[in-house]
């Protein structure tokens, strides 16, 4: 990290039409907003960019997180600066289909109401972007003003879905299988991480409760071969972050090489990969294609393999979703040459 690549390999992957299904918009705050912002404090880069940066803990990560980004937050129209930035980078990258999802309790902070951020994001995306919006919440974030946040959010028209992130550790409470029941009742996707801090008991914990078709990062099932057994039968798609991963330094990936989305891969399960937090890694997602072929040995023909599952576990008509993996498809005839 940073991984570069050889221009036609570079070139490959620009012109793959791409997803992006796990991005945290606040993760991916554009440094030159906050530059602007304070060009003193921003002076330099943040040491989290340096290729050999290993976070501690998940607690300095969010730590992080508020010490940067939380302050910059603070209205719908930050969020849609930051959005314009972020979305063009997506699709400057060869990304047609986006998942962001946004803090929900960010608003108990905020003037600005749920669909209010929600427009302000949608209004970012460039045109030939298809976006869904995701509201993210913690496992103890149903409490006072935020349960009723929780709820109201089930009402928001433009709200696309739901997604658990945070400490994974914090106990499941009661009310979040209800409430992720409700959502999709109510028409909401709805998702969760599972499998980044906590091991593969904690990803059946969470098929068994929340009922999800799509795990964030999951990537601790390999664990255990049963779930990842579970994973196959029940076919369930984990949303992965490869450089994430390692720059968290999740158990048992000391480095890219030892990443699991190998054996994954290899054992079937539907795996897609993405940035999660752009800002915090110094990644993008060009980058995450990169090192799974230079580190993984992934072939062109997987890496668009790879690419095929972010629109087959995609929010869109199946007309559409035919005729991106038609096109898909049909770029691998004509341009992949397994290495
Ligand atoms: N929120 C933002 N990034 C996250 C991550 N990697 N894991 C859990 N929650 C998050
Ligand atoms: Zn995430």
């Amino acid at each position: 990290m940073p991984y570069t690549a050889d221009p036609k390999f570079a070139d490959f992957i620009q012109r793959l039409p791409k997803t992006e299904t796990h991005l945290h918009i606040e993760g991916a705050c554009p440094f030159s907003l906050l530059q602007k912002l304070d060009p003193v404090k921003y002076a330099s880069p943040p040491p989290f960019w340096a290729d050999d940066f290993r976070y501690e803990s998940f607690n300095q990560f969010m730590d992080m997180y508020v010490e940067y980004c939380a302050e910059f937050y603070n209205s719908a129209k930050r969020y849609q600066e930051a959005a314009e930035i972020v979305l063009k980078k997506c699709v400057d990258q060869g990304c047609r289909y986006v998942e962001t999802s946004f803090h929900l309790p960010a608003l108990l902070y905020m003037e600005d109401k749920g669909p209010d951020v929600i427009e302000a994001i949608r209004s970012a995306a460039p045109e030939s972007l298809e976006l869904r919006i995701f509201a993210g919440m913690c496992h103890n974030d149903y409490v006072d003003a935020g349960k009723e946040l929780i709820e109201d959010s089930l009402t928001w028209e433009g709200l696309d879905g739901i997604d658990l992130h945070g400490w994974e550790d914090i106990p499941v409470e009661p009310w979040t299988a209800d409430v992720w029941e409700r959502a999709r009742k109510a028409g909401k996707f709805a998702k969760a991480h599972a499998g980044e801090f906590m091991g593969s008991d904690f990803v059946e914990l969470i098929l068994d409760q929340l009922k999800v078709t799509r795990i964030q990062h999951g990537v601790r099932s390999t664990e255990n071969q049963a779930t990842v057994q579970r994973l196959i039968d029940d076919n369930i798609a984990l949303d992965v972050c490869p450089i994430s991963n390692v720059k968290l330094a999740v158990n048992g990936i000391p480095s890219m090489d030892k990443h699991p989305i190998r054996q994954l891969f290899d054992q079937g399960v539907t795996v897609t990969i993405n940035s999660d937090d752009p800002f915090f890694f110094g990644n993008s997602l060009s980058e995450e294609y990169y090192a799974l072929n230079q580190d993984l040995n992934f072939t062109q023909a997987e890496l668009v393999q790879i690419a095929m599952n972010g629109f087959k576990v995609a929010l869109i008509s199946e007309d559409q979703r035919a005729a991106y993996l038609k096109e898909v498809s049909g770029y691998s005839e004509a341009e992949g040459v397994p290495r």
